[in-house]
This record gives C-alpha cells, sequence and structure tokens, in this order.
C-alpha cells in the first residue's frame, strides 16, 4: 500500500486528503499517517495543512522504483523495474535473476554496487548515490551475431539522453564508452546467454559517473563525471529516464532488421574515433593505424599503418589514440 499511497501522492497536482486516501486504499487513516512518516523518513518532503491533506513538495534524490515506474509511464521495454540500496552487480543481478525466475524483461538499477563489472575484467567505480548503476534484462528474438550491436545502439541512447538532458555534448568512443573533454563518463557492459541461433538473453550494463566529486589517483586523468565536467549536481532520476526512452526508440527500431542502418551517420558524427589515430588492442596484438568510420554491422573500418585496410569486431577489444585515452 505504500507504493500506492507514494502514486497517489505523486500523480495528484494538490493536496490529496487523508480521508481520501484512506477510502481509496482501503485502509485506517492512522495507516495513512504512519505510510506519510515512511515516506517523509525516505527523504519526500511532504506538506500536510488541515481540510487539505497531504502533497509532495519535493522528491529525494534516491532511486525509488514507484518515482521511476511512473516517469518511465507505459514503457515497452521492460515489464517490471528493480531497484535496490546496494547489490554486487546490476548485470549480475539481471543474469541471476534471468536464469532462477521467471521474469521475461526488467530492468535493475541500484544505489551503489559493491562489485561493479567493467569490460575486460575490470572495475566500475560505484559509490552509492554517485552515479548511474543500471542493468536492462532483454530477449531479443534476434541472431546472436547481431546482440553485439546492441552496445552501440545503447552508446547512442545514453548520448542523446545526456545531450538532452544536459546539454552536454558526450562523444563515443567505440565500442562501449561515452567520453567527455576527453574523459570517461559512461561505460556499457553488455553480456549475453544464447545458443547457437537463439537468444536466450541480453543484459546491457550502463553505468554513468553522475555527481561524483572525483577519482582516484589511477583513474583521475582518464575518468570523469557531469558533477566534475560542469561543476553542478545533475538529477540522476530524470537521466535514468530520458536514459530509457531513448533507448526504448531505438530498439524498437533495431529490431525492425538488426542493423545499424538507421542510425549509422548520426553515430559516425558523435564517435570521437572517426578519422583519428588508434591504437587496437585484441587478443595480445596492437595495431596501429587510423580509425576510418563505423559500418552497418558495428564494427570498426580502420586503415593499419602498413597501408592494410581492417575490420575490426566489437569483441574483447581495446581501442585507444595514440598519445592517451582518446587522443
Ligand atoms: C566498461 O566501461 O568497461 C563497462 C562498465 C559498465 C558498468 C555498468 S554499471 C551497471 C552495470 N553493472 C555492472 O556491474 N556493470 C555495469
Amino acid at each position: 500500500m505504500d507504493n500506492q499511497l507514494l502514486r497517489i501522492l505523486l500523480e495528484a497536482k494538490d493536496f490529496v486528503s487523508g480521508e481520501e486516501m484512506s477510502h481509496s486504499l482501503g485502509v485506517s487513516r492512522s495507516a495513512i499517517w504512519k505510510q506519510i512518516k515512511k515516506l517523509k523518513e525516505l527523504g519526500y518532503r511532504i506538506e500536510s495543512v488541515n481540510n487539505k491533506g497531504y502533497k509532495i513538495m519535493s522528491s529525494p534524490e534516491k532511486m525509488i522504483k514507484e518515482e521511476l515506474m511512473l516517469s518511465l509511464g507505459k514503457c515497452s521495454l521492460v515489464e517490471e523495474v528493480f531497484t535496490y540500496d546496494t547489490v554486487d552487480s546490476t548485470n549480475l543481478e539481471a543474469k541471476r535473476k534471468a536464469s532462477t525466475t521467471n521474469i521475461h524483461t526488467g530492468l535493475f538499477v541500484s544505489e551503489e554496487q559493491t562489485g561493479g563489472k567493467g569490460r575486460r575484467g575490470k572495475n566500475w567505480v560505484s559509490n552509492n548515490g554517485e552515479g548511474i548503476y543500471m542493468s536492462l534484462l532483454l530477449r531479443p528474438s534476434i541472431q546472436p551475431i547481431n546482440a553485439s550491436k546492441l552496445t552501440l545502439v545503447a552508446g547512442l541512447a545514453v548520448q542523446r539522453a545526456l545531450y538532452k538532458n544536459t546539454g552536454m555534448d558526450c562523444k563515443i568512443k567505440w565500442p562501449n564508452d561515452l567520453v567527455l573533454n576527453g574523459k570517461k563518463i559512461c561505460g556499457i557492459l553488455t553480456e549475453m546467454s544464447s545458443e547457437i541461433e537463439v537468444v536466450n538473453y541480453v543484459v546491457i550494463g550502463i553505468g554513468i559517473n553522475v555527481n561524483n566529486d572525483e577519482f582516484s589517483e589511477s583513474l583521475k586523468d582518464i575518468a570523469t563525471s557531469l558533477r566534475i565536467e560542469a561543476g553542478a549536481n545533475f538529477s540522476r532520476k530524470s537521466i535514468f529516464v530520458s536514459v530509457i526512452h531513448e533507448l526504448e526508440i531505438l530498439y524498437t527500431e533495431f529490431l525492425q532488421n538488426e542493423s545499424l542502418d538507421f542510425i549509422i551517420d548520426e553515430y559516425n558524427q558523435v564517435c570521437i574515433n572517426v578519422n583519428k589515430n588508434v591504437k587496437v588492442e585484441m587478443n595480445g596484438t596492437v595495431t596501429i593505424g587510423k580509425a576510418l568510420a563505423v559500418d552497418q554491422s558495428g564494427q570498426l573500418l580502420m586503415i593499419s599503418e602498413t597501408g592494410q585496410n581492417l575490420t575490426i569486431h566489437a569483441g574483447e577489444v581495446s581501442v585507444r589514440g595514440l598519445y592517451g585515452y582518446v587522443d
């Protein structure tokens, strides 16, 4: 009932009387009062006025399930939203749910991660309340070979969402990072369970550095946050909702023919690697050359320093600038 009460208060434009709520929820006035107290403890600022009732004046920064669901509206991407105060990794949690329950699709968000995972065995800094740590569990009817394209779809969705929501013009570092002023602001980790021809499920994990104040000595030259770059805090909730809305649009279109045709021009425009010298490391081999473009199947086209045309698949690959993270 606490969720329903929150929903009523969030949806209402004005005060809602205790009597009205106790009537529509079928509980006593004192039960309503107790729930209001709980919401206040969670950080909601609720005004109560005699003969008028209750009104939410402001919400906490915390990602609260009811509020996220309400803001997402009718979302065709996922059936259910799961929120956590803490979890080892939202990707791990999504995979556990996918294999041990009959949940079809879901969105997993946590305030912090104790074992946030990056690609290639790296960690993802996931301090409490600073960033957005989210994973989408999807079951697309696509060829397993096309699943890695979803990382590019997600990258563009985050790029668009950050631009629309904060005005920050991030670039995509193919295949799975977003960068701002030359430093990493978002990482994407796509994992899949499949048979030869069938995808069982895909988990798209997205980490966005939003309100981080600083990074450790070893990361501070390559990682940044929206707060560090803009000198102001941002609402994780509204960024989160924008990312899901953009992803919903792009994912729906992608499923039509499993190709990146419809976004590839835009993708190349915001891809920081295009026309840059790059150092590509794959299976222990390093290739130096110039990145030319990303093609419709999501592969990076490059010309090596010895003049060879190469097509790099977005697998376990690291792409860097010749002198640093980007340049
Ligand atoms: C990378 O840059 O290597 C990918 C980082 C992905 C981090 C996100 S945070 C939410 C989700 N849960 C994880 O453990 N990892 C992803």
